[in-house]
């Protein structure tokens, strides 16, 4: 299992070190959450915070995937691209031409991921399934760090894994994103999710990102 840290709850006063230790803890992932207080209830950051992390993410040869909660990301994924972003999520939600939005941030270099919400139905991830790079499960409902998984979205996520295996998409990668934390992250291993966001469990105030993750490599032996 894949742990791609989410920097919503890191010490922004302080982001770079936060980013560091992390990295220097083994993580080679690094998620950012950019919400536009559209398509979610809050706002994040844009292309400037990925501009301002991709020297050191490239310093420990460690991956920068953004995920894009935001209304028609078509207009902004040439920008993310050109921040630094190595893959791109965006929802099927946001989307009025999915298919054409997966083939814009293929053209453009990136990897391509598709999110759907709790909510919604894998149906909305079928037909361009053989099109992507990875599909990312929300595990909570999206706009904010800190909260709890929904346990119906971890058995959402094993049947994503068995309707890519009938695909003969087998080896899709599966992200679960949202309140994944030590006593969960099993589980959503045991459900098919092979890369995993973990935002408070890694950036939080009562333990260094050193731990938070050597807990979490813990809870998954
Ligand atoms: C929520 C974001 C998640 C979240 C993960 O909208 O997409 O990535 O920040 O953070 P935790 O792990 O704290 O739920
Ligand atoms: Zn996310």
């Amino acid at each position: 299992m894949e742990l791609a840290p989410s920097i919503l709850t890191a010490d922004f006063t302080r982001l770079g070190a936060e980013v560091e230790a992390a990295f220097a803890a083994g993580i080679r992932w690094l998620h950012l959450d950019v919400m536009d207080g559209r398509f979610v209830p809050n706002i994040s950051f844009g292309p400037l915070v990925v501009r301002s992390l991709r020297p050191l993410a490239s310093r420990y040869d460690a991956i920068i995937d953004a995920h894009l909660m935001i209304l028609e990301p078509e207009r902004y994924i040439p920008e993310f691209v050109a921040a630094g972003c190595d893959r791109i999520t965006v929802h099927a939600e946001a989307c009025q031409h999915l298919h054409q939005t997966v083939q814009q941030i293929r053209g453009l270099g990136a990897k391509v991921g598709v999110a759907v919400n709790p909510a919604t139905p894998l149906s909305a991830l079928e037909e361009v399934l053989p099109d992507l790079d990875m599909a990312l499960v929300m595990t909570v409902n999206p706009g904010f760090g800190g909260q709890k998984l929904l346990p119906s979205c971890l058995d959402k996520t094993a049947r994503l894994r068995r309707l890519c295996e009938e695909r003969g998409l087998g080896g899709l990668p599966i992200q679960v994103d949202g309140g994944v934390n030590t006593t969960n992250i099993a589980a959503a291993r045991d459900a098919g999710a092979t890369v995993s966001v973990v935002g408070a469990a890694v950036f939080n105030p009562n333990r260094t990102p050193a731990e938070s993750v050597e807990a979490l490599r813990a809870a998954l032996s």
